[in-house]
This record gives structure tokens, sequence and C-alpha cells, in this order.
């Protein structure tokens, strides 16, 4: 294999989206880097002075080579789909499917459904409807949480989401569950909250579903039932999730779910790259972890997909 190694000394990859479904009218016009929203929220995220806008991954040369606006829900620094499957990606994406599907207690695959919009690579397999990593991702976090914490069930749910990147979950969530009282997205990144504002509006989701933007952190509630960091953390320095996890802390949170890239272990990114693990930054704001295993479940059929990602639970000590 011959790659191409970028000035951060990191393997740089090739961005692709799938054109199949046009970009909706309008949306070109939008998602630019002159839109006056975007200059306006990196304006104001470059001038905080919170180390949540510190970024040594997320970067201005990161997002240039990593995204292609218009084409967000296409392979890229959002939602891999294709870069970690390597070759057999069709058969890879069946075999996940057919995981995820074998534990769909809440019967999701019903109750969201995905369009391939803005660039989503979509697979299809016999008469099933379409489905993409975005989909199945969520399918299987929110199916996870159900086990785990009975999130289908919690009257009034109140989910907080860092890191949230477009809204992939916020829209699958309140999609798939109607017990849904609110759902807060905030990002450190200005490209992701503005991606989020509009994707979050162009599905018209209902108004529990908030995009926070940074500089209003204090706004966000004082109570939630869960909050979820999915990649997320992975790609932040060591000051930056403590900084999150201090705003964790001082909230009553029970329950915070982690999704590392790195599966045996939770590390952040620092800016000369080396990665220190912050599992015991957790620990110390007064949380216990609760339960710590593969996204795929099915070992036979984890080793033919060969994505190892984990779900990292952590629940508040009483
Ligand atoms: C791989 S994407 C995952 C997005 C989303 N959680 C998902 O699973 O679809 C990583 C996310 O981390 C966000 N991020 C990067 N640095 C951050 C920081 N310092 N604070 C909060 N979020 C950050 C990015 O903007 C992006 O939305």
């Amino acid at each position: 294999m011959v790659s191409r190694i970028d000035e951060d000394g990191r393997r740089a990859v090739n961005v692709s989206h799938n054109d199949a479904v046009s970009l909706p009218a309008g949306s070109e016009q939008a998602l630019r880097q002159d839109n006056p929203r975007l200059v306006e929220l990196q304006a104001t995220y470059d001038g905080l002075d919170v180390a949540a806008a510190v970024h040594t991954q997320w970067r201005r040369s990161f997002l240039n080579k990593n995204l292609s606006l218009a084409w967000f829900r296409g392979d890229n620094a959002y939602v891999w789909q294709f870069r970690h499957l390597g070759h057999a990606v069709r058969l890879r994406m069946y075999l996940a499917m057919l995981d995820v599907l074998e534990r769909d207690s809440l019967d999701l695959f019903d109750k969201v459904s995905e369009d391939g919009l803005f660039g989503a690579f979509t697979f299809e397999f016999g008469d099933r409807p379409p489905v993409s990593r975005d989909l199945l991702d969520s399918i299987n976090e929110i199916n996870y949480l159900n086990d785990q914490m009975g999130l289908a069930s919690v009257k009034g749910l109140r989910v907080l989401d860092i890191g949230a990147g477009y809204g992939r979950l916020a829209h699958r969530m309140s999609t798939a569950l109607p017990n849904l009282e609110a759902y807060d997205c905030i990002d450190g990144v200005a490209t992701s909250t503005f991606l989020c504002e509009y994707y979050t509006r162009f599905r018209e989701l209902p108004s529990s579903v908030r995009v926070v933007t940074l500089d209003q952190h204090e706004t966000l509630g004082e109570r939630y039932d869960v909050a979820v960091n999915i990649h997320s953390f992975s790609e932040c320095s060591l000051d930056a999730i403590r900084w999150w996890l201090d705003r964790i802390a001082e909230r009553d949170i029970e329950w915070l779910l982690i999704v590392p890239n790195t599966p045996d272990e939770l590390r952040s990114t620092e800016i000369d790259g080396s990665m220190i693990p912050f599992r015991q930054d957790v620990l110390d704001r007064g949380y216990e972890l609760v339960d710590d295993r593969p996204i795929h479940q099915a070992d036979e059929l984890r080793e033919l997909i060969d994505l190892h990602d984990r779900f990292y639970l952590f629940r508040k000590i009483k």
C-alpha cells in the first residue's frame, strides 16, 4: 500500500462521497465556507478562551483535507464508511447489519431509514431497505443504551451529545424515541456546529433537539439522563477532555457513554501525535465503568467485519 503522509505526520486519506442522490435544492448555496453563519461561528469559537476550543486534530488543515462541506455525510472526518473496512466492504456491511439486527430489540430497523442524502454511502441487500454506517451505528447505540439503562422507557428522556458532529444520533434518536424530551448537541468545532444546525433544521427535527453553540455552554441543562461521546474525545487533547468532563461532573448526569477510536483504552490526541489515556479522569469525577464491550458483539461476525470499536459505559456513583 502506498499512502501519502501529510505535514502533521499523519497518513492522509481520501475523502469520498456517494453522489447517487443529488444534493437537495439550495444546499450547495448554503453549505459553503463563506456562509455568514459559519464565518460568525468560526470567529466566535476562535475568540473563546476555553480548552475545548483548542484543537489538536480538528484544525483548519485537517478539515480542509477531510471534509467536502456540501457532502458532509460522505466518507470523511465525521463518519468513516469505507476506509476502516478495506476490501470486501459490501460483505462487511452485510455482516455488520446482521450483527446489529440480531440485537434490535426496539425494532429500530422499522423506525429509522436511510435516504443517502448529502453523500452517505448506502448498501442494499435483497429487498431490505438501504443501510448506511450512520444508520447501523445509530441503531446499535440506541439499542445498546436501551439494554443497559432502559433508554426507551425513561420518562422525559434527556440526552447530552458532546462532539455531536452533524447531528447523526440526534436525528435517529428523535425519530425513534417518543419519550425524548431534550437532546442537546454541542461541539468544540465551529464547522460541526454549523453542519449540525443545518442538518437538524433540514431534517425538521422536533424542538426537543437543540444545537447549543460552544460559547453558550452554560445554557446546557442541569440534568441529563445520559451524556454520549462517540468518537470525539479520542480526537481531542487531554486538556479539552478534562474541560468537558468538568462540565459533565458539575451536572446531574447518571450515565456516560464513550466510544473511543482506540478500542483497547480511552486515549486523547495531543498536538505531537501522542495519545494520553484518560479513563482515570472519568473515574476521578465520580463515575465507575459499568460495561465495556465491542460494538459488534457476535464474536464470529466481528472477526469477519474486522471492526473492533468498543462501548465504554460509565455510571455516576451515588
Ligand atoms: C468523528 S466525529 C464524530 C461525530 C459524532 N459524534 C458521530 O458519531 O457522528 C468527531 C467529532 O468530535 C468533534 N470534536 C473535535 N474536537 C472537539 C472538541 N475539542 N470538543 C468537542 N468536540 C470536538 C468534531 O467536531 C466532530 O463532531
